[in-house]
């Protein structure tokens, strides 16, 4: 599966939501999340994400996203369409450690 990670927090593009082929992300106020059991492992949202927020549950050090995407894929409301992004998204783009100020 595909997870989505922290750099999304506070910017949440939706760009990803535009091209995934069976509408797997899924919504809360700052970010969204992948539901991993519905990715099919295609790809196409990595290279779409502006924040480059986006990666293979493969690549180390993952874990913890994986379970928060996991987690709340089963709570938030599902999105298939791209709406305006947060005003302020490119000020937030590459803040660190967004997950403990911001997550929501
Ligand atoms: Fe959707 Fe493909 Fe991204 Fe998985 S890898 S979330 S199926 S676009
Ligand atoms: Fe977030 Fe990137 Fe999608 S910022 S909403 S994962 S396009």
């Amino acid at each position: 599966t595909f997870v989505v990670t922290d750099n999304c927090i506070k910017c949440k593009y939706m760009d990803c939501v535009e091209v995934c082929p069976v509408d797997c992300f899924y919504e809360g106020k700052n970010m969204l999340v992948i539901h991993p059991d519905e990715c099919i492992d295609c790809g196409v949202c990595e290279p779409e994400c502006p924040a480059e927020a986006i990666f293979a549950d493969t690549e180390p050090g993952l874990d913890k996203w994986l379970t928060l995407n996991a987690e709340y894929a089963e709570i938030w409301p599902n999105i298939t369409v791209k709406r305006e992004p947060p005003p302020d998204a490119a000020a937030f783009d590459g803040t660190p450690d967004k997950l403990d100020t911001y997550f929501s």
